[in-house]
């Protein structure tokens, strides 16, 4: 009976699973910070792209952590850049997973920043879209499914489309981290990715966590300029934001369950003070009830293995 009635449920297929990847080959660095998630390089990350897949996994979000880091993050759009030489790999080796690929700058910079800095320690706007268009066309040229700018530039998403339609890219998607809100549950994301901002934080282009309204603002702005998902992110704090967007927009809507919140389920799981497997099965059929169609987590994978 309560199978007949269940409201919500949660789809393999609507699950992601974030990899980090760097250089070399035969790497696995244990993330202290994430338990049971590493720093794969491109020849672990096509390894663990056939075992998800095996396992019911569809699509996974790859973000790109260089050995060399400038103030122009020029590593991001080397055509030979580490993110770049992963999404040929994987899917040359599987290419029915879906391949995602976060764009943005904080991973590439020396100071830590999503963008450019100028002279007073601004990230200036547009200069930052022009370095996400070239380094979007290089993910385009490897073979990148689906585009997800997460830096929170204005206009970027206009701009990154403009730019791949004039290439012919114009099946590659968009999925626009839209409402994307400057939080502490990042944490163990920045130790993973080396992305601390040396000065400053944030808070002059991610959201302010007290701004609900402004999030429907945001993901206006992105589906008028051309995206084919939103997202809100981090996601557990932000479910009213998630059932705010779900009833304005038609879109696929993704959420976020960010690195923070995989972090605080493990060390209580850890100490013996929750159970993980209920936990992580709660959280993410809230997700599901909250609206999201697309759930980004560290778990997809344990998840799978579960429930596959
Ligand atoms: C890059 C980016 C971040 C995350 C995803 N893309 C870090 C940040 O904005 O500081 C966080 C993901 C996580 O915490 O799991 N801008």
């Amino acid at each position: 009976m309560r199978d007949l009635v269940r409201e919500a449920s949660v789809k393999l297929g609507g699950l992601v699973q974030p990899l980090f990847v760097v250089e070399g080959t035969g790497i696995r660095a244990p993330i202290s910070s994430m338990p049971g998630i590493a720093r794969l390089s491109g020849d672990a990350a096509v390894a663990e792209c056939r075992e998800l897949l095996g396992l019911g996994i569809r699509a996974v979000l790859l973000f790109g952590i260089p050995d060399f880091k400038d103030a122009k993050a020029s590593s991001n759009y080397d055509p030979n850049g580490v993110v770049q030489q992963a999404i040929r790999a994987i899917k040359e080796a599987v290419p029915e997973l879906l391949v995602i690929a976060d764009l943005c700058n904080c991973e590439y910079t020396d100071h830590g920043h999503c963008g450019i800095v100028d002279a007073r320690g601004d990230v200036d706007n547009d200069a930052t879209v022009e370095l996400l268009m070239r380094t979007a066309l290089t993910y385009a040229h490897a073979g990148v499914d689906v585009i997800a700018p997460s830096d929170m530039m204005d206009g970027r998403v206009g701009a990154i489309r403009h730019a791949l339609d004039d290439d012919g890219f114009t099946r590659v998607a968009i999925m626009a981290y839209s409402a994307k809100y400057a939080s502490a549950f990042y944490g163990p994301f920045r130790e993973a990715a080396d992305s601390a901002p040396a000065f400053g934080d944030r808070r002059t282009y991610q959201m302010d966590p007290a701004n609900a309204r402004e999030a429907l603002r945001e993901v206006e702005l992105d589906i008028e300029e051309g995206a084919d998902f939103v997202m809100v992110k981090p996601a557990l704090a932000y479910l009213d934001v998630v059932r705010g967007v779900r009833d304005a927009v038609e879109l696929p809507l993704a959420v976020y369950n960010v690195s923070g919140e995989y972090a605080m389920v493990k060390a209580a799981a850890q100490h013996g003070w929750i159970d993980e497997d209920r936990v992580v099965d709660e959280m993410l059929l809230a997700f599901a009830r909250a609206g999201a169609d697309v759930i980004i987590t560290y778990f997809a994978k344990d998840y799978a293995r579960r429930h596959g």
